[in-house]
């Protein structure tokens, strides 16, 4: 019994002596122009494929996806996020990419056998070691879901075209004026808020990963002059809204009165006399982007204003859609 003992322990001393070895004196090559070991590819392939079909959300959880401003926005982020790595449909990848170990597939090849909870949980989460990046930040399943839109739409042979536009304003433009649903109209709003908001998407403070590949994307130093470009700037993405009266005169009567749990919003949204109001105008804004902001606000994913969460905090789903049809009404 003692000598087994011995032996496992003295096999043990020479593993670890073997393994101190290989990273202390550089034995193991981390080239990658040779790839890896035959069965090694394999290996972590099926791992991560197996990984997914464990955690992957269920099936219910998929939205509709059919919308043509979430196809379109997830487009608009796929352009800039993804297609230096995935290239784009029907066209070849970079011949650089394609020398990364794993290397990325091609788009029409990475959509072709997942389901799109299974995409979902993969944009999500990334794969770790490969160069498959996560989503920037946490909380954001509605963006994801964007991506997954547009993702499904390229399995489908239904994917609308990429923009490739390298001027700041053109590349911003391919979402705002050209998108409805939840990308949020500029021209109603001040150019000092817009420009806060791009800090905060800078900071993190307000997290949003589409917005903040789009900060990253242009020089800092023209953030300023694009928050007052687009201030100025009319957006008329078409959003075919069902004005639906009855739904906005309850979102009316709570804006406008609150509930013992709600505040009224008009008191910091609604124009005071001087002009001036506490909070930025609301008035014509999207709906889409009105239900994704005030879930997100109630459901504590934004917090960076302190009375914006407590103003949402007791929400229902009912109330919020009332809300976001009174706006984008008034
Ligand atoms: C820096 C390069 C890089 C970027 C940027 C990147 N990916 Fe990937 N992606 C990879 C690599 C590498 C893999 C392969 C992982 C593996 O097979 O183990 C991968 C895998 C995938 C897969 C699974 C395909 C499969 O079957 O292996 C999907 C889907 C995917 N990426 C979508 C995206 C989307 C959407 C974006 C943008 C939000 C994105 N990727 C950004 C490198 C990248
Ligand atoms: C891929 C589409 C897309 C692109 C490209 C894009 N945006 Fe956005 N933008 C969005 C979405 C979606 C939101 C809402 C984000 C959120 O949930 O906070 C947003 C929010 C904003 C806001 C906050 C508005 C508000 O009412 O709070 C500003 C300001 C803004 N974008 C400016 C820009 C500028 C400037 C650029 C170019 C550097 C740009 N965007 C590029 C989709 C996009
Ligand atoms: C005490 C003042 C106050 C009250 C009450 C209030 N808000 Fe706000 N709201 C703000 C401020 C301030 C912001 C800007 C926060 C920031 O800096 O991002 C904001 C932001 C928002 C935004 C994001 C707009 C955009 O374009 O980025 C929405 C949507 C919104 N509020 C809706 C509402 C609704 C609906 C109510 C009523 C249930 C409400 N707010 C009550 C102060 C308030």
């Amino acid at each position: 019994m003692r000598a087994v003992l011995l032996t496992l322990a003295a096999l043990a001393a020479l593993g670890l002596t073997g393994a101190v070895a290989v990273v202390w004196f550089g034995l193991y090559n981390v080239s990658a122009v040779t790839g890896h070991l035959p069965g090694v590819s394999w290996v972590l392939h099926t791992t991560f494929r197996n990984s997914v079909w464990l955690r992957a959300p269920s099936e219910e959880t998929v939205p509709e996806l059919d919308d043509k401003d979430l196809i379109a926005l997830g487009a608009g982020h796929y352009a800039t996020a993804c297609v230096p790595c995935h290239g784009m449909p029907g066209e070849p990848a970079s011949a650089t990419m394609q020398a990364m170990v794993p290397a990325p597939p091609h788009i029409d090849e990475a959509v072709a056998h997942w389901e799109p909870n299974e995409l979902f949980w993969i944009v999500e989460n990334g794969v770790k070691m490969t160069g498959m990046p996560a989503w920037p930040v946490g909380g954001r399943d509605d963006e994801v879901w964007a991506v997954v839109a547009y993702l499904v739409s390229v399995q489908e042979e239904a994917a609308p075209e990429l923009a490739g536009e390298d001027e700041p304003e053109e590349y911003c433009a391919s979402c705002h004026g050209r998108v409805g649903g939840q990308v949020p109209r500029l021209d109603i709003l001040q150019a000092e808020y817009l420009e806060e908001q791009l800090q905060a998407y800078l900071s993190g403070k307000r997290p949003s990963g589409i917005m903040a590949q789009a900060v990253t994307s242009v020089p800092e130093a023209r953030l300023a002059e694009l928050a007052r470009h687009f201030a100025e700037t009319a957006d008329e993405a078409g959003d075919e809204d069902v004005a639906d009266a009855e739904l906005a005169s309850k979102g009316e009567a709570l804006a406008r009165e609150g509930t013992r749990d709600v505040p009224t919003c008009l008191a910091c949204h609604g124009e005071r006399e001087d002009g001036q109001r506490k909070g930025p105008v609301l008035d014509g804004q999207r709906r889409g982007f009105m239900e994704v902001q005030l879930t997100l606000w109630r459901d504590g994913v934004l917090e960076h204003d302190p009375l914006m969460r407590a103003a949402t905090r007791d929400l229902s789903d009912a109330e919020i859609a009332a809300l976001a049809a009174y706006f984008a009404g008034r």
